[in-house]
């Protein structure tokens, strides 16, 4: 599963890209909003830390302008995809831009019904929010896994991009479905490595070792 940071935080990107853990990146108006840049500025930087797909969200509601956004985003950089949300004018501007050539990720993706149309209108990537699925009272990874089924059914080659991903339990939950990438937020990746018994554990082996009174260098 391929491991895209959820955040317009640069030197989040860049300490997570350095281990090796950022295979993409997406960003969305609260995002930008939430960094205090210029989405253009931003998304340029970005493009040039990471080699996978950045994702730079189009705001406006018409297909004509959301090609128009879209094309201009896309001039940022070769690996932008042009994020669009999945409405009827979504839907037809993601079919003019991928036709041209551009990834478009579709995103506000709550259906499966709506992934299957994002996946007719030729889609790089579907984006499902489970978190905000799960917020009400809904099962978010019911939805990656009623679309992995569909996908699969029919050899559609759009990606599943699990994203409003919250907690460590999510991700697995994805994985083990089998979203081909998740988005997640900086924290969310770097508490993927902690668990309770390799703290625990790792206490005893230090404690251990004072009483051998040897050093390693
Ligand atoms: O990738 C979409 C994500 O940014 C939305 O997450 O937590 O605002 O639902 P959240």
């Amino acid at each position: 599963m391929k491991f895209f940071v959820d955040t317009a935080d640069v030197a989040a990107i860049a300490e997570l890209n350095d281990l090796g853990m950022v295979d993409g990146v997406t960003t969305n108006p609260s995002l930008i909003l939430k960094s205090g840049r210029d989405i253009i500025e931003v998304t340029r930087e970005i493009c040039g830390l990471v080699e996978g797909p950045v994702s730079a969200e189009v705001v406006a509601t018409k297909a004509d302008a959301m090609i128009a956004e879209g094309r201009k985003l896309a001039e940022i950089a070769p690996n932008i995809a042009v994020k669009l949300p999945l409405t009827w004018d979504g839907l037809k501007a993601c079919k003019v831009l991928t036709s041209e050539g551009r990834m478009v990720n579709v995103t506000l993706c709550f259906s499966a019904n709506q992934a299957l149309l994002a996946a007719k209108a030729g889609a790089s990537f579907i984006s499902p929010f489970i978190g905000r699925l799960d917020d009400i009272t809904l099962d978010g990874t019911d939805l990656i896994a009623e679309i992995r089924t569909i996908y699969d059914n029919y050899g559609f080659e759009t990606e599943i991009l699990a994203a409003s991903i919250r907690s460590v339990n999510h991700v697995r939950e994805v994985a083990l479905i089998g979203a081909d990438v998740m988005t997640a937020p900086p924290d969310v990746i770097r508490k993927l490595a902690s668990h309770p018994l390799t703290d625990a554990g790792l206490q005893t082996f230090l404690k251990d070792w004072e009483k051998t009174g040897q050093k390693i260098l």
